[in-house]
């Protein structure tokens, strides 16, 4: 059926002056904030890592520590950078894909964004100032996450409601990935936050659960969090924006349908694999190893078909260098859902836990995968956005590209090779049976790789203000593009047609 709507937009677009016929603003200002703290996200990266580098750094000030900034920095980059970046994509997509306008309009579009930038700063505030609930990617105490589940809710409702209102009658597959990470999401938050304030005008609050069960909750929150956050979420923008850079209907459609159900099925049970060897009972662990690895094909799936995609276009790689970005992305995608199970299996884990090696295989997934997709759809969005013929330089995107690829490299190597030093270090024993290494020296050992993780980050940040300039002389420099030949039928972007 969508093939039937892609033949018909192709078939008439009439001239028509681009009203707007979707809510643009608030993703407008949402693709502005996912370009905001994506530097300021980078910068404070930088920032940690030279402190891990240099710990002088650290200003003797308990504002400015590691400890303060590191979630500062996991937060800016995962739910600032990468929220704002789902959130504009996902209400672009729902509207486009449906044929319909925002459930809730404007109005709900501007809740959204003020809410969620309101949620993003109190939690950064916190975070600084010492207000926290210690538990990784769950920080924030009691109060910013009732204001986050309110914000939530009503971006359900907005994105839900769409798809309830839709024209279209298929729902597209990029929409079901969408729908996975903000349901999942909404219960992840409410069940690993569940905690009693100390007294109503106290920040300060205990969680519900308590030892290995506390533990357990916050790791399935944690893996899911990668895995419907950092993962589903951006597989619905890679099930769109591929298809729209390459021209091409996605590959396989049924693989995709396929890719969702065994993803989202998986997913959701590896969270032990964060807590081998821990009082967390065996059984518990083998199973999260065993979801782990069979987590393997499903993620190769999608990865197939997002390459494979581009068959017939691949020659767009040498023209377009915001689709390069998009590839490259699903690589990465490919390269750390691979390391992924591997590091899962227990006897890996045991060289693996606690050192680099997991900062690296986070990185390559982040800066690579996330990173990468985010980038690819900002490049294509921005003229579209702002009504623009096309970006202002196609050859800063490609220096962006390149740039920014060297600092991964730099980065995710340097981290495998310090983490697999440290646990080699750490188990090595003498003839006698007595450690060979003090831990100071393990530390000591990691100050090379430190300084070129940290090059690697200068770089990285390097090619994002590269972007920021592209993306500001797109706007304000660039030719209009109006009176463009849009579709009939509302205006609504032809859909990629599934292929048969
Ligand atoms: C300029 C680029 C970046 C630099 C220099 C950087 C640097 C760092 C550093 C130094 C740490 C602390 C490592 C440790 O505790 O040993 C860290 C942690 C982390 N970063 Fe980044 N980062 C960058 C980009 C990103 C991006 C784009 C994302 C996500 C989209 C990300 C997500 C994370 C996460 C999730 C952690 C916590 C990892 C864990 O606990 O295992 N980073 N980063
Ligand atoms: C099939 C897919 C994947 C599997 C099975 C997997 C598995 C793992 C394992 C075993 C660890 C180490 C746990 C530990 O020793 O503490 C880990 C850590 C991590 N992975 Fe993955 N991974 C996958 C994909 C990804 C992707 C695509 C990303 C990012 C976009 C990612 C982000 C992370 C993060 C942030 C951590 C660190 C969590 C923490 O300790 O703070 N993973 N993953």
């Amino acid at each position: 059926m969508a093939a039937a709507g892609y033949a018909a937009n192709l078939a008439g677009p009439a001239v028509v002056p681009r009203s707007e016929p979707y809510v643009e603003a608030p993703v407008r200002a949402f693709a502005i904030a996912t370009v905001f703290w994506g530097v300021a996200g980078f910068l404070v990266g930088v920032l940690i890592a030279s402190q891990l580098a240099w710990p002088l750094l650290n200003l003797d000030l308990e504002w400015t520590t590691f400890g303060r900034l590191r979630p500062v920095h996991t937060s800016a980059v995962i739910f600032a950078f990468g929220g704002n970046a789902l959130i504009c994509t996902s209400l672009y997509v729902v509207q486009r894909t449906c044929r319909a306008r925002l459930f809730g309009g404007d109005q709900m579009g501007w809740f959204l964004f003020w809410g969620y930038q309101f949620f993003i700063v109190a939690a950064a505030l916190g975070y600084v100032f010492g207000v926290t609930q210690g538990k990784e990617y769950a920080e924030p105490e009691w109060f910013v996450d009732l204001w986050l589940t309110v914000v939530w809710v009503h971006y359900l409702v907005a994105f839900g409601g769409t798809i309830l209102k839709r024209e279209e009658p298929h729902i597209y597959v990029a929409n079901w990935f969408y729908l996975a990470f903000i349901v999942t999401v909404a219960m992840l938050h409410i069940v690993n936050n569940l905690a009693l304030p100390v007294t109503l005008g106290h920040a300060k609050s205990y969680g519900l659960a308590s030892g290995v069960q506390d533990a357990m909750i916050q790791w399935w929150y944690g893996h899911n969090a990668v895995g419907f956050f950092l993962t589903a979420g951006f597989l619905g923008m890679m099930y769109y924006f591929i298809p729209k850079q390459a021209d091409r209907p996605v590959y396989s459609y049924r693989l995709s349908i396929v890719h969702f159900w065994s993803l989202i099925f998986l997913y959701i049970w590896a969270g032990p694999h964060h807590l081998h060897y821990t009082a967390l009972p065996d059984w518990a662990q083998t199973l999260g190893m065993v979801f782990s690895v069979m987590l393997w094909m499903p993620s190769w799936g999608g990865m197939i078909n997002g390459l494979m995609t581009l068959s017939g276009a691949w020659d767009k790689l040498r023209t377009d260098p915001g689709l390069r970005f998009s590839v490259t992305a699903v690589g990465f995608y490919g390269m750390s859902t691979f390391e992924g199970p591997v590091m899962s299996i227990k006897a890996v884990n045991g060289l693996s836990h606690y050192t680099d090696w997991t900062i690296g295989h986070v990185h390559s997934g982040a800066m690579g995968w996330v990173g990468f997709i985010t980038f690819g759809a900002l490049y294509w969005l921005f003229p579209k956005l702002w009504n623009k013929r096309a970006l202002y330089s196609q050859k800063l995107v490609s220096w962006h590209f390149w740039i920014a690829t060297m600092g991964i490299v730099l980065y995710i190597t340097a981290m495998w090779v310090s983490g697999i030093l440290q646990g080699l270090m750490w188990r090595a024993y003498d003839e006698l049976g007595f450690l060979q290494y003090a831990f100071i020296e393990s530390v000591a050992a990691m100050h090379p790789y430190y300084v070129i993780r940290m090059m690697g980050g200068v770089l990285y940040l390097t090619g994002a203000l590269i972007m920021v300039f592209n993306l500001w002389m797109t706007v304000t420099r660039t030719e209009a593009a109006d009176a463009l030949p849009v579709p009939a039928q509302g205006g609504a972007a032809p859909i990629p047609a599934p292929a048969e």
